[in-house]
């Protein structure tokens, strides 16, 4: 499989920490909030990585990261521009994927605790379409939103939704396959005019063919202030724990 990290986006909700540098920058403990997604995939057995980048400061990113040798990693970059949200993000990706499946994950998403290598498998060899992991959260009117059918399925998600039909959100990590560039394609902008992951998502429920397993680890977002504060409160836990290796330095280099 390959990976993508998005890191795009103008984080106005974070201003003014993000007015003149880009989110996934920002600390998050001991270590750049990058760090995390660049760790999920690599806990996957996932080598190439592309990260797409926008807004602010994304030269700073590219000097960060490097080729991604210092992580394990094969990175390459691609840039968006504006904000059209995380399927655009995505269809940026189609010649870097080729004919591979391929995980994303969302720059700003910390995933710590359970680990995922047998998630990606599951996906690869499962004859899925798509997936992407449930989590239980206290406030899902900020987010994707799963509702259920009566044998416990996933029947739809729904994007910020005013009244939630559940309290399980699809977190920011999605298994998918070429075939959904197509889909991508297909799609019309939503009411805040971004093109929508959950819409994709959606596309693959009526086939059954949509991967939706629920995640047993800790998980936050860091794009809301109070969601940066408990994202570093869960990795300085991990720390307590030993649980948290130290952070990868660039080599000097340059
Ligand atoms: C995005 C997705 C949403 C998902 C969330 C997870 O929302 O659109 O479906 O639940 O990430 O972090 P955003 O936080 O980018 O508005």
């Amino acid at each position: 499989m390959k990976g993508l990290v998005l890191a795009g986006g103008t984080a106005t909700r974070l201003f003014p920490l993000t007015i003149v540098t880009n989110k996934h920058l920002l600390p998050i403990y001991d270590r750049p909030m990058i760090y995390y997604p660049l760790d999920t995939l690599a806990g996957m057995g996932i080598r190439e990585v592309m990260v797409i980048v926008g807004g602010k400061s994304v030269g700073d990113i590219v000097e960060l990261l490097g080729d991604g040798r210092h992580f394990g990693l094969d990175l390459t970059y691609r840039y968006q521009r504006g904000a059209l949200g995380i399927a655009h993000a995505i269809g940026l990706a189609r010649d870097f994927i080729g004919d591979d499946a391929f995980c994303c994950v969302l720059g700003d998403n910390i995933l710590r605790g359970e680990p995922l290598q047998g998630i990606a498998e599951e996906f690869e060899n499962g004859g899925y379409g798509a997936g992407t992991m449930l989590y239980k959260v206290p406030d899902p009117e900020r987010f994707g939103v799963a509702e259920f059918g009566p044998d416990g399925s996933v029947i739809g998600f729904e994007e910020k939704p005013k009244v939630p039909k559940s309290d399980l959100i699809p977190i920011g990590v999605y298994f998918l396959r070429p075939d959904a560039f197509d889909v991508i394609e297909g799609l019309a902008p939503s009411g805040r005019g971004e093109f929508e992951i959950t819409d994709v998502l959606n596309h693959y429920i009526p086939s059954g063919k949509l991967y939706a397993p629920v995640y047993e680890g800790h998980w936050t977002d860091a794009g809301t202030v109070p969601s940066l504060l408990r994202a570093a409160e869960m990795a300085g836990a991990d720390h307590e724990a030993g649980t948290l290796p130290p952070p990868v330095a660039r080599p000097v280099d340059g």
